[in-house]
């Protein structure tokens, strides 16, 4: 009952908010109307607004339904669709930022205006001939908004459909040295699902089996949300390939949608889980330990399910060790540890991000410590993968990464 009631009150406030902020940026569309065109066009291109609203709104509402269902697959009209919805909702958000900034900059000039220069009277645009200031208005705005309107598609079919395979070398001090040259893959938050099905997972793993990786590494959210069809999923996670193994460690999404189904699912598919545990292999009679923690939480997503003291107790302790962690602000504990190498993922590296000029707008920047790439802190070393799947919308600035490290003494 209490959690039911949590539930729609989480909805109607972000459905206020939601609203809210279309109100906001209709308002100001409303304004430029004003200012752009004589009265005579303005309600053409006022219901045209209204109707790309409702619409849009239509469609982001089916993608929020496809995204929360339990499919593996969709049809792909449905995705195109969902795509729509995604775009629309991007396109808010890009508008939402474009306008604060504006009002901010407006708030500021008037205020500089009133306090400083003593007049509340704004120059410079109203200070021109009417027609010139019009047309100012009109295709200034108008350039806004289709620059505006077209940056998530493009940036989603430029960017963000293009995997990017990241090499790296790293060397240790300790790293030993019969096995120079170790290559391990990493992928991370697959998030199979409604925008990641089967086809698009074989495409992934045949491309990391081209790799010729010694190891592969899958580091958490293997899965979006639960779904039906683990058989099929086991399948197809069984095409990756490597000569030493195959390990994983558990994401919030996989508690999401059942921990203990996930872990069997892949286990039955060859993925040696590491939820807690660790391996230690015997190559070329030296030792190279693979460990993993199980989800730790964060203020967002609770967990606690992690526990590095039973990992380490099942590796032999003189040997390198590796680390599979999710969330990579996990690093911070994980480095007090005789650990020397961690992986995660976790962060999408933001997933949505856009750079305007200098300013780098990236959630995953104001949410986490180590948003993407490499970090050595205390003599260790983190690398946080930015993913291969999305998070709700299958929308995505930032490419999706597959990464091959190679590791040398
Ligand atoms: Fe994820």
């Amino acid at each position: 009952m209490l959690e039911t009631l949590s539930i729609v009150i989480s909805v109607i406030i972000y459905l206020s908010i939601f609203f809210l902020i279309e109100y906001y940026i209709f308002r100001s569309y409303l304004n430029w109307l004003k200012k752009s065109f004589l009265s005579h066009r303005q309600l053409f291109w006022k219901n045209l607004g209204f109707i790309i609203l409702i619409l849009g709104n239509l469609l982001f509402i089916f993608s929020m339904v496809v995204t929360n269902s339990n499919l593996i697959s969709i049809s792909s009209f449905s995705r195109h669709l969902a795509y729509l919805g995604g775009f629309f909702f991007s396109s808010l958000l890009l508008a939402l930022i474009v306008l604060c900034i504006k009002d901010f900059i407006l708030i500021i000039h008037r205020l500089y205006r009133y306090f400083i220069m003593r007049t509340n009277r704004v120059r410079d645009i109203q200070d021109l001939p009417n027609q010139s200031r019009r047309s100012l208005l009109k295709y200034g705005g108008a350039a806004s908004i289709l620059a505006i309107s077209s940056a998530p598609v493009v940036s989603t079919f430029m960017i963000g459909d293009e995997i990017q395979i990241i090499k790296k070398l790293i060397s240790f001090n300790n790293f030993p040295k019969s096995m120079n040259g170790l290559t391990i893959a990493q992928l991370s938050d697959i998030h199979a699902g409604a925008y990641m099905n089967l086809e698009n997972l074989t495409d992934i793993f045949h491309l990391v089996n081209s790799l010729q990786p010694n190891i592969i590494v899958i580091t958490g959210d293997f899965v979006d949300k639960n779904t039906y069809d683990l058989s099929a999923l086991s399948n197809t996670f069984q095409l990756l390939q490597s000569d030493i193994g195959v390990f994983g460690c558990l994401g919030n999404h996989d508690h999401y949608a059942g921990a203990k189904d996930i872990s069997n699912m892949l286990e039955n598919s060859g993925i040696k889980m590491l939820n807690n545990d660790g391996k230690t292999l015997f190559i070329n009679n030296d030792k190279i330990s693979i460990l993993g923690v199980d989800y730790e939480g964060t203020k967002m997503h609770p967990g606690g399910y992690s526990d590095i003291r039973q990992a380490l107790k099942k590796v032999n302790s003189d040997s390198f060790k590796i680390m599979l962690s999710h969330n990579p602000d996990f690093f911070t504990t994980i480095k007090k540890y005789d650990i020397d190498l961690t992986l995660a993922g976790h962060t999408h590296g933001g997933q949505i991000g856009f750079k305007i000029g200098g300013l780098n707008i990236n959630p995953a920047y104001l949410a986490f410590r180590y948003p993407k790439g490499h970090y050595i802190e205390e003599n260790k070393h983190l690398y946080v993968n930015v993913g291969i799947g999305n998070y709700g919308l299958p929308i995505r600035t930032i490419k999706p990464e597959i990464t091959l490290l190679t590791l040398s003494g």
